[in-house]
């Protein structure tokens, strides 16, 4: 049966509720994984340029390559939200151009909201997208587009100083009309403070139990990825050690003939291989 597909009021609704299960997913069989097991919000994350594409960071991925896994995506999914990043350097050059790519994202790619990353001073983009009609959920403490910036992948907010901003960051974003925030590598009383003073949910990833949901990577969550494992990610499994099994055994019987065997193979009458030899 065709299951009823959430929606941002949905999503919104849940603050306080029942927690928001996020997942990354960048692909159709991942997407119909993440569906099937009833996951709330699919995000097609741009982790996908380290995670899928080999690159060093996220800031090399491209709006062609969101919008690509992003069709692939909404083509495994019947219930969940889709979330799409917007990839570095397509929102922060000007509102115009930050609006016109999140356009394409909904228009080409059939995401239902976008993600960017900063608080108060990507207020005004994000209210300018959510003006033209294209929801917008918010990303602040490691961002990592601007990690660099931050002084690497380290967790953010820990002074009184930097955790204010965070604050001040996190309404900025819920006054420009974001339908939820995510908060990456922060203190867990922290996030708590924050999902308490903001009504619209959060979503933490390494940010403690009490945010409105959770996000992980999900390559990082079934052991596919293993350049490096952050410590917030709980690997539920190692994924990739039957599929190197397989690989090494396919390879074995590859080379000591055991595979294909009958059950594997197409007949063809005797009669017809005999005409054929007798064709030359
Ligand atoms: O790109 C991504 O996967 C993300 C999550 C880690 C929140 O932004």
């Amino acid at each position: 049966m065709q299951q009823k597909k959430l929606t941002i009021p949905d999503i919104k609704n849940r603050k306080n509720g029942t927690p928001i299960s996020v997942l990354t997913a960048y692909d159709y069989p991942w997407a119909r994984m993440v569906d099937a097991a009833g996951i709330d919000i699919a995000l097609v994350g741009d982790s996908l340029g380290m995670v899928v594409l080999g690159y060093p960071d996220t800031v090399s991925v491209t709006m062609e390559e969101m919008i690509h896994h992003t069709k692939a995506v909404v083509r495994g999914i019947e219930r969940a939200l889709v979330v799409t990043d917007m990839p570095f350097g397509s929102y922060n050059s000007s509102i115009p151009a930050a609006i016109d790519n999140a356009t394409r994202i909904l228009k080409e790619g059939r995401a239902d909201a976008v993600k960017l990353e900063g608080g108060v001073a990507m207020a005004d983009t994000v209210a300018a997208i959510v003006r033209a009609g294209i929801p917008v959920q918010g990303h602040i403490g490691l961002t990592p587009q601007t990690a660099t910036s931050l002084g690497g992948f380290k967790v953010q907010g820990k002074s009184a100083q930097a955790a204010k901003q965070l604050i001040e960051d996190a309404r900025a974003l819920e006054e420009a009309g974001c339908f939820s925030v995510v908060l990456e590598a922060i203190p867990a009383p922290l996030a708590e403070h924050i999902s308490r003073e903001i009504a619209i949910p959060t979503i933490g990833i390494g940010a403690g139990p009490n945010c409105d949901g959770q996000v992980l990577v999900i390559h990082d969550l079934v052991g596919f990825y293993d350049r490096f494992t952050p410590k917030f990610v709980k690997q539920y499994t190692k994924i990739n050690e039957p599929i190197a099994a397989a690989l090494a055994q396919y390879k074995a019987e590859v080379e000591n003939r055991t595979f294909p065997t009958e059950a594997h193979s197409f007949t063809m009458k005797s009669e017809e291989m005999d005409k054929l030899l007798q064709l030359y």
